[in-house]
């Protein structure tokens, strides 16, 4: 009956509505509040605050379907993506919360009930855990609900040194809200290898965990104290992707309807037949996180979440260009996106031109030096005596290629190769000593120069803009005006010119104003 990711999302906000949650709309993958997390990575980052007390809201249950970046940070897929059957930069996270109204029985409840009455899965091919010491939580699932004891698995603590590292004690972050859980599998059948949790083969992908029901009540602080929450409460998450897959009949999530329309889509732009490639996967998945990363406002760069999204983008462009991909492709893929979750994120369908725009000169810029980094790492494979790619030849594809290392580790690991990290890291810290120690005014303008100025970039949808000029610099030193003649440096408060990053010089162009015209001879952030 579900067998489209949309209808199931409706369904699960609908049946958390009928149970009084005020159904809340996915926020930013950018956590507005919160330094310590790179991206949104559950349901629950939103309403950290709430679960803290810190905040009131008019309601005390809340359900949602919130996009999730797991790619770098506590949480990081991106190395198992096209791997696996079930791993992804971006998904959706479906989930229901009590901010101290229900706690362990209803949050049980509510789960079966809409696993196996709504959805209809069969009981008999769902078991669960719980944390080892949750002896209500057991009792919940085995006198309330019925599920057999042998069905019910304790699982504890991964290692007595690694304390609430376990499977079943949840936290968002390595501080914040945190607490045990109990989570519920499916058994995906005989024919497919695996274990139960908790048995030595629970990584095969027999039994797959699709749903945490974790029973908040602490918080976690930077020195490791858990403090009591002020109320307890219950934060699940349910990955859609992964239920979508049973509702669909499929084990592989990119088996369900919409990776199956973006691999047909890619596909097609690329000239592929084969549609198992796992390069297909990869750039099925990567466009999603690429695209909603842009929507919620990252621009790619050489740091922090900037230089997450440049990095799943090139990894993307270079599988394209595995397979047999000659021009651009990636920004293309955007429109077939926007046709399948752009009703459920307006926000996505809104700013379509300016993803595909970003995409594109991404796209274009990486273009320009992948085929030749791709042949100087085969010369140096040629010659390689080991099954480890020298740190120094990470750092030239790097370097001069931008290749981050990521990306040649992505590579490396087709070929059966590693790289050498620590010899990578050793080459970065001495380019950073050199630099600057080499520091010259061009390439050091944000330390010589101190502003509170912001611009905005407006490249993406414009060639040319009208702005207000917000500071001058001459020789170091904020000043009133330019001559005729004179070299500067211009702050505005909106520029189409882009910056320098990521091995792409900054743009280049003019500046007219009512007296004349400046030449922009270099644009930098
Ligand atoms: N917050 C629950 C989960 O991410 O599994």
């Amino acid at each position: 009956m579900y067998n489209t990711t949309a209808s199931l999302r409706t369904a699960f906000l609908e049946f958390f509505a009928s149970k009084q949650h005020q159904i809340v709309a996915s926020s930013s993958l950018v956590p507005g509040n919160d330094p310590t997390l790179l991206f949104t990575n559950a349901g629950m980052v939103p309403f950290k605050d709430v679960f803290l007390g810190a905040e009131q809201r008019p309601y005390t249950r809340a359900t949602s379907a919130q996009r999730c970046v797991r790619a770098g940070g506590k949480h990081n897929d991106l190395e198992n993506v096209g791997y696996t059957a079930r791993h992804h930069t971006f998904f959706e996270m479906l989930g229901n919360f009590s901010f101290g109204d229900y706690f362990k029985q209803d949050a049980i409840q509510y789960a079966w009930e809409f696993l196996t009455n709504v959805l209809g899965l069969p009981k008999e091919k769902l078991l669960v855990t719980v944390y080892e010491t949750d002896d209500e939580a057991f009792d919940i699932w085995n006198k309330v609900i019925g599920v057999p004891a042998e069905k019910i698995i304790r699982i504890g603590d991964k290692s007595s040194d690694k304390k609430f590292e376990s499977d079943n004690f949840w936290s968002m972050g390595d501080t914040g809200p945190c607490g045990p859980c109990s989570e519920i599998f499916y058994d995906h059948g005989e024919h497919i290898w695996g274990g139960p949790p908790g048995s030595p083969e629970e990584d095969g992908d027999r039994f797959i965990e699709i749903w945490n029901i974790v029973f908040m009540q602490f918080n976690r602080s930077a020195n490791g104290n858990m403090d009591k929450l002020p109320k307890p409460s219950v934060d699940t998450g349910m990955g859609i992707e992964r239920i979508a897959a049973i509702l669909q009949g499929v084990h592989s999530n990119y088996e369900i309807d919409i990776f199956q329309t973006l691999i047909k889509a890619t596909a097609d732009l690329l000239n592929v037949t084969d549609l198992e490639n796992k390069s297909l996967r990869v750039i099925a998945d990567h466009i999603r996180s690429c695209s909603f990363m842009i929507v919620d406002g990252v621009m790619p760069s050489n740091e922090g979440r900037g230089y997450v999204l440049r990095r799943i983008i090139r990894r993307a462009v270079r599988h394209g260009h595995q397979l047999g991909g000659k021009g651009l492709f990636f920004n293309k893929l955007v429109a077939t996106l926007v046709s399948l979750m752009g009703e459920a994120y307006p926000e996505l369908a809104q700013k379509q031109a300016v993803v595909e725009k970003m995409l594109k000169i991404e796209e274009e810029q990486f273009a320009k030096t992948l085929e030749r980094g791709l042949a100087m790492l085969e010369s140096q494979l040629a010659d390689l005596s080991s099954t480890e790619i020298p740190g120094s030849v990470v750092f030239s594809l790097y370097d001069t290629y931008g290749f981050p290392a990521d990306l040649t580790a992505d590579i490396a690991r087709e070929k059966n190769l590693t790289i050498d990290e620590a010899g990578f890291e050793a080459h970065m810290l001495e380019q950073r000593k050199k630099s600057q120690a080499a520091s010259s005014f061009k390439a050091d303008y944000n330390d010589q120069l101190t502003t509170t100025h912001q611009s905005e970039f407006t490249g993406y949808l414009n060639d040319a803009s009208t702005a207000a000029v917000l500071q001058l610099f001459s020789n170091g030193e904020s000043v009133a005006e330019l001559t005729d003649g004179e070299q500067g440096i211009v702050i505005l408060d909106s520029t189409p010119f882009y910056a320098e990053s990521g091995g792409q010089s900054g743009d280049k162009g003019e500046i007219e104003v009512a007296g004349g015209t400046f030449v922009v001879a270099d644009t930098q952030s």
